[in-house]
């Protein structure tokens, strides 16, 4: 078997590797994130706005006026740049009393910001004349927000939804003899969520070449996979679109391959008869014996490729991953994932990363999966928004359960829209084992409009995806009514104390946690500074709705009925300071902070949560000046009984309880604090030592070798060291990095939650001894230097080696 960390790097290659398979001539998927241009429109001032909104380019078709739509315009002074981008990542924090502005990070983005809410985007596209009679479309993964989008000055159309993507079909638009141009408008004034958004077109733009008679774009493919003894039944179900203006005769088949592409069963050819403009589906079944199963330690993916013939010729196909897998949810064992109860461990997160926001490069959607996974956890909530794709393949090649989450709760035909292309889009997917179907409706929840919008969703849901059911994350207790009466699954967000009592009036239901905890705390802090807003690194404080974890985690591990919970949540975002405002721009939420750096309370999920042995003391032993006072010394295990010792005293044993921690009181002396502990026969050590001043930087790479392709990249960590070499974990020191090679730095952090250094530099001071740096990779193969200087402290270089080929990613010699 493939070890955990290796198969992360497989799967990561893996992305690339395979895409290749794909990229045959029937239907071609090509990125278009590269070569845009950008700039700032405005908001209420049309003049700023490029002429828009007085300019009446909607009275005639392809009219463009003097605006970014028309031929004539010169863009040579709008900004050149690569997506995905987000724009609210490189504006200034601002302070102004506002709730919103507060709660999306004190960005200068909204609707009291109308200089910087609205971004124009062009890029000139080129097609090949000999291309004539193919379709074209375009597809966006995701724009924050209200996208408006014309092609060559024709409008194509509005994309409201920040979240969820859209296609359009750009054909009868082309020009084969000159430059194309796509140009978006968007307008993040106003926002959806209350929490950090981000702005602008933060995820992928793809461009697909493909046949008139098509498989449908969104959603074409539906794989299903059936279990029995040691058979499984692959379902697929193809949808067919004739847009080549007469009916056609069609044939469709279906292959399943291996993850390395190898043919292992092939369909049976069916025919299929297309009106004019007609669509029709078609179901094929094949059969696999002793299939691999997909699970969270063995997360196989297979491949599903849908063939359609014309005339017996080949002319369109679809290649789709999925996971062979059988997912129960039972009141009395809770998740049942191929006939075994799992407890959901699980975190809620918001796509929002260090540095770079929610313009993430999709190493960081794996790098932050491998850190949860790492930690013990087996399930990600999506909250509140649909996620971007590259999560869900994050999620289904690590083996990370995902509760797939619409917006918002309405059955409007905007947000019906939303939720039908999110399921099409995201139901292949093995990792997604619930959807739901929204959170917190307080206007709602209780009554009878809630319910009906509820049961309309729901039917909706099952419409599309049998295979699967859905929950509501319900901010009640042990209340009865409205949605709680007909969602399958009740969550609870918070109210832990009326888990029990609900599942006493109602065992029929399956009981999941959709956000517990809720503790806040910064990392390396011990003591409340409300001035900084900062909080202790324990599991220590929370908001009056939430619970410390050690109140919420006992009850799902003691009742075998519980699903399981999510964490609220895996890692800190920006905006929603709770419970602190200005200076404080971040959450506290995360058990890791927006870099990624464990806090505290990491450790107290990891110790019941993972596999193996945990040891964990905390705070640090650099008190100096504190000498002889008391010092609350919290150690997380999951061992039997732990001992501690200061300097080689012992401080006595003390009996771990099941899903708790110890506690000592310590009269500080400099040295060594050990823990001894005792598990299952075995003994382990950890220690904190007292550390003299930093003397050198050391960086800490999380890969070496990227691909260059100008997209990978990788998170580098700096700390600094002693010069006993150990790690100082109160330093602030600053820390500049330099590159030699061909790569970029794409954005710093160091998880200080009321920081305003900038995100897009290439310095970041350590905070209680970390920052990060983010690279991304060029496309010249090759060595990148990389140094981080301070002033008097030794500087520290490493080395990044660049490369396309696909031996030396995958380690193969
Ligand atoms: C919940 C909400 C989350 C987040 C959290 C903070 O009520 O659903 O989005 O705001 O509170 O505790």
């Amino acid at each position: 078997m493939i070890k955990r960390h290796k198969l992360y790097f497989f799967m990561l290659l893996s992305m690339t590797v395979f895409g290749l398979h794909a990229q045959q001539s029937l239907r071609e998927r090509t990125n278009i994130d590269k070569d845009w241009r950008f700039a700032y429109g405005h908001a209420a001032d049309p003049a700023k706005d490029f002429n828009y909104g007085v300019a009446n380019i909607f009275s005639k078709s392809g009219k463009t006026e003097a605006t970014p739509m028309s031929k004539d315009f010169v863009d040579t002074t709008w900004r050149h740049l690569d997506l995905p981008h987000d724009w609210a990542v490189e504006l200034p924090f601002v302070e102004v009393d506002n709730f919103d502005v507060q709660s999306h990070g004190y960005k200068p983005v909204g609707g009291l910001f109308p200089e910087t809410s609205v971004g124009w985007y062009k890029k000139q596209l080129h097609f090949d004349a000999a291309d004539s009679g193919a379709r074209f479309a375009v597809t966006f993964d995701g724009i924050f927000r209200d996208a408006r989008v014309w092609i060559n000055g024709f409008y194509l159309g509005n994309n409201e939804s920040g979240y969820m993507g859209v296609t359009y079909d750009i054909t009868d638009y082309i020009h084969f003899d000159k430059p194309n141009n796509l140009v978006v408008r968007v307008d993040a004034t106003q926002y959806e969520g209350w929490f950090y958004e981000g702005a602008g077109i933060y995820r992928h733009i793809w461009l697909e070449k493909y046949h008139n008679l098509h498989f449908a774009n969104w959603g074409g493919v539906f794989v299903q996979a059936d279990v029995t003894g040691e058979e499984a039944i692959i379902t697929v179900e193809t949808e067919v679109v004739n847009e080549t203006q007469s009916p056609a005769n069609a044939e469709v088949y279906a292959v399943v391959m291996d993850r390395n592409g190898k043919e292992l069963e092939r369909s049976e050819i069916q025919s299929i008869v297309l009106g004019l403009n007609g669509k029709a589906s078609i179901k094929h079944q094949l059969t696999l014996t002793n299939p691999n199963i997909w699970d969270l330690d063995n997360p196989y993916l297979y491949r599903v490729k849908t063939v359609l013939l014309l005339d017996g010729k080949p002319i369109d196909h679809q290649v789709e991953k999925f996971g062979i897998r059988t997912i129960e949810i039972d009141p009395k064992r809770g998740v049942v994932l191929n006939g075994m109860p799992i407890k959901i461990k699980g975190t809620n997160n918001h796509q929002d990363h260090a540095g770079v926001g929610s313009a993430m490069p999709d190493y960081l959607q794996y790098y932050r999966i491998k850190l949860l996974k790492e930690m013990g956890s087996n399930a990600y909530r999506a909250s509140h928004n649909p996620p971007t794709p590259e999560l869900l393949e994050a999620c289904d090649s690590l083996g990370m359960l995902v509760m797939d989450e619409t917006r918002l709760l309405n059955s409007s035909p905007e947000h019906m829209d939303q939720f039908e292309k999110l399921i099409k889009r995201d139901r292949n997917h093995p990792s997604i084992f619930m959807w739901c179907i929204g959170n917190e409706e307080g206007w709602i929840q209780q009554n009878s409009v809630g319910k009906r919008l509820a049961l309309t969703m729901l039917a909706k849901q099952k419409e599309l995806d049998p295979t699967r059911t859905s929950t509501y994350a319900a901010d009640l207790a042990n209340v009865y009514n409205g949605i709680n009466t007909v969602i399958p699954v009740r969550g609870f967000n918070y109210r832990e104390y009326g888990m029990v009592p609900y599942h006493k009036d109602h065992p029929n239901q399956p009981v999941i946690g959709t956000e517990m905890g809720s503790t806040v705390t910064t990392r390396g802090i011990y003591q409340v500074d409300s001035l900084k807003g900062y909080l202790p690194d324990q599991d220590l404080s929370h908001p009056w709705w939430a619970s410390l974890a050690e109140e919420w985690w006992p009850i799902v591990a003691e009742n075998d009925w519980h699903l399981g919970g999510f964490i609220w949540t895996g890692f800190d975002y920006r905006g929603e300071p709770t419970p602190f405002t200005w200076p404080n721009v971040n959450s506290h939420f995360g058990v890791m902070d927006v870099c990624g750096f464990p806090k505290n309370l990491y450790y107290y999920y990891k110790s019941w949560w993972a596999d193996e042995d945990v040891l964990h003391i905390s705070p640090h032993w650099n008190w100096a000046g504190r000498e002889g006072e008391t010092i609350d010394v919290w150690v997380n295990s999951n061992a039997e009984k732990v001992e501690l010792f200061l300097n080689g005293k012992s401080l006595g044993t003390k009996k771990m309880k099941p899903n708790s921690h110890l506690q000592w009181q310590v009269k500080y002396a400099p040295g060594e604090l050990k823990a001894v502990a005792t598990r299952g026969g075995r003994t382990f050590k950890a220690s904190q030592v007292t550390t003299g001043a930093p003397v050198q930087i050391k960086l800490l790479p999380d890969r070496q070798m990227l691909r260059a392709d100008g997209k990978d990249a990788t998170v580098v960590n700096a700390v600094v060291l002693d010069r006993n070499g150990n790690e100082v974990p109160t330093a602030n020191n600053p820390i500049y990095f330099e590159l030699d090679g061909d790569s970029e730095i794409i954005g710093v952090g160091n998880g200080d939650p009321s920081s305003h250094e900038d995100d897009q530099a290439s310095n970041r001071s350590l905070f209680n001894g970390k920052c990060q740096m983010v690279l991304q990779a060029g496309e010249s193969s090759g060595f990148v230097k990389v140094r981080a200087i301070s002033p008097g402290l030794q500087a520290a270089e490493i080395t990044i080696e660049l490369t396309n080929s696909d031996k030396k990613l995958l380690g193969i010699r």
